[in-house]
């Protein structure tokens, strides 16, 4: 019959399974929430954990969440979550609006073909609202979404070649995190345990050395790492990294002064913590393909079969790490993600790190229009040698703004109205 089969397709429609790699995630207020299951929720608030009621989010426009090296960031000042990888295009890029929970999907180009090795290979610069990913064929690449805050904007963005990285990244599986406007390359193939190969942020720059940090070494390995944001909206100052040893989960400070990067007077924290790494426990789900996320208050692990674990209050208003703190299970887990890789993949890339792809790639005419308030104009050239092309990170990012409050459900809407139909058409 007929309707039979109307309501069978919408059904089957509505109960897509998919296999996805999910993630965790924090809005600009500090709730939970959990991607990339048949759902996807809403957990909230960290005193609501211990017997999580998840709530539904919109499914109109959300990933399929077919990707393998999904990513899924935070834009803090914009209260928005940028989805690298949602499916296999990592040109695309997601955008859900915590506070209208609505999605958008922002259309970009110029994107380097191997994008994205791993799921900690790109980092949003905080104070630009500029993305950062480091491929190990073709160098460092920016998206400026300075313009796009909360919801995707018609035009598609351009990915700009930066610069190659002053590290080779044979073999690297990318694994980054910001700590006040250095982006640090942790795993970096041949770089000393204990030390991070950096990219300078407001210089557009490669420092040519490695940073050594105090406190217990960290593996030379890959595995994933996170910024810890900033309760009050400014740059992060730590990093959560979990080797794929599961040695530690090793948190890591940095800070440097802006103007004077000599000056220490001027830290928010003991100065002997900067550049400095502390340990907590290593969580208790050892699946090198789990994702993280952190909140001023909370680290969290979603591991590839859905389980979530948490720490509550891994780091102090001080910045030092609390003793004794461990990883709980959550009683709920997200159901219907994939499960289907827990283990990074190591780059197969054959590329010699040549420098001549990036040229074929548009570069310069980086300045994005201005149209934000909170200017956080700042433009700097790439000074080392050769060939790298300059580039700047000058935006202005503006918080949230152009609220889309797009109709919810569209997909939902329609199909329940083909059961409806059908359903009347049975009667
Ligand atoms: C990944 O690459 C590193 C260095 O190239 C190698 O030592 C390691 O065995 C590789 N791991 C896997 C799972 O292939
Ligand atoms: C911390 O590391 C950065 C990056 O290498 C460096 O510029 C700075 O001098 C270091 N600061 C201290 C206090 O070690
Ligand atoms: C929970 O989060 C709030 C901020 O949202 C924070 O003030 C509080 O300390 C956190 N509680 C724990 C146990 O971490
Ligand atoms: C997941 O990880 C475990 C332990 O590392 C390993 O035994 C298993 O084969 C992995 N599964 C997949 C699908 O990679």
């Amino acid at each position: 019959m007929l309707s039979t089969l109307i309501i069978a397709s919408v059904l089957s429609l509505l109960a897509v399974s998919v296999q996805a790699v999910p993630c965790v995630q924090f809005d600009a207020n500090w709730n939970l929430y959990a991607f990339g299951g048949s759902s996807d929720v809403k957990l909230g608030a960290n005193d609501t954990w211990a017997s999580p009621s998840p709530s539904p989010l919109s499914t109109s426009g959300r990933p399929p969440w077919t990707g393998s090296n999904t990513q899924c960031i935070l834009s803090q000042t914009n209260n928005a979550m940028y989805v690298i990888g949602g499916d296999s295009d990592l040109s695309k890029i997601y955008i859900y609006n915590f506070a209208s929970d609505s999605w958008s999907t922002q259309s970009t180009s110029s994107a380097p073909s191997d994008l994205g090795n791993s799921r900690s290979s790109s980092v949003l610069d905080h104070d630009t609202n500029t993305l950062f990913t480091l491929t190990t064929g073709s160098g460092l690449y920016q998206l400026d979404m300075s313009s796009v805050t909360n919801s995707a904007s018609g035009s598609a963005l351009d990915w700009q070649a930066v610069e190659n990285p002053s590290f080779s990244v044979s073999g690297y599986t990318v694994t980054a995190a910001q700590a006040a406007n250095h982006i640090f390359y942790l795993g970096v193939p041949g770089t000393a345990a204990g030390s991070a190969d950096i990219f300078v942020v407001h210089f557009a720059y490669f420092q040519p050395t490695a940073q050594a940090f105090s406190g217990t070494a960290f593996p030379d390995s890959a595995g994933q790492a996170v910024s810890i944001p900033n309760a009050g909206d400014n740059v992060p100052y730590q990093i959560v990294f979990v080797p794929n040893d599961f040695s530690n989960t090793y948190i890591l400070t940095h800070w440097t002064d802006l103007g004077d990067y000599t000056v220490t007077s001027d830290a928010p924290f003991a100065t002997n913590l900067i550049n400095s790494t502390q340990t907590l426990p290593a969580p208790s789900s050892q699946d090198n393909a789990a994702a993280y996320a952190a909140s001023p208050y909370a680290l969290v692990q979603i591991d590839t079969s859905g389980n979530i674990n948490y720490l509550s209050s891994p780091v102090g208003s001080d910045y030092t790490v609390a003793s004794g703190a461990t990883w709980q299970r959550m009683s709920y887990s997200l159901s219907g993600s994939g499960g289907s890789s827990n283990s990074t993949t190591n780059s197969t890339n054959s590329a010699s790190a040549s420098s001549s792809s990036s040229a074929t790639v548009g570069v310069g005419s980086l300045a994005p229009s201005a149209t934000g308030s909170r200017s956080a104009s700042r433009s700097a050239s790439a000074s080392s040698a050769g060939s790298s092309p300059s580039a700047s990170a000058s935006s202005s990012s503006s918080s949230a703004a152009g609220k889309s409050l797009a109709a919810r459900g569209d997909v939902l809407g329609l199909a329940v109205g083909l059961v409806a139909l059908a359903a009347g058409m049975l009667l």
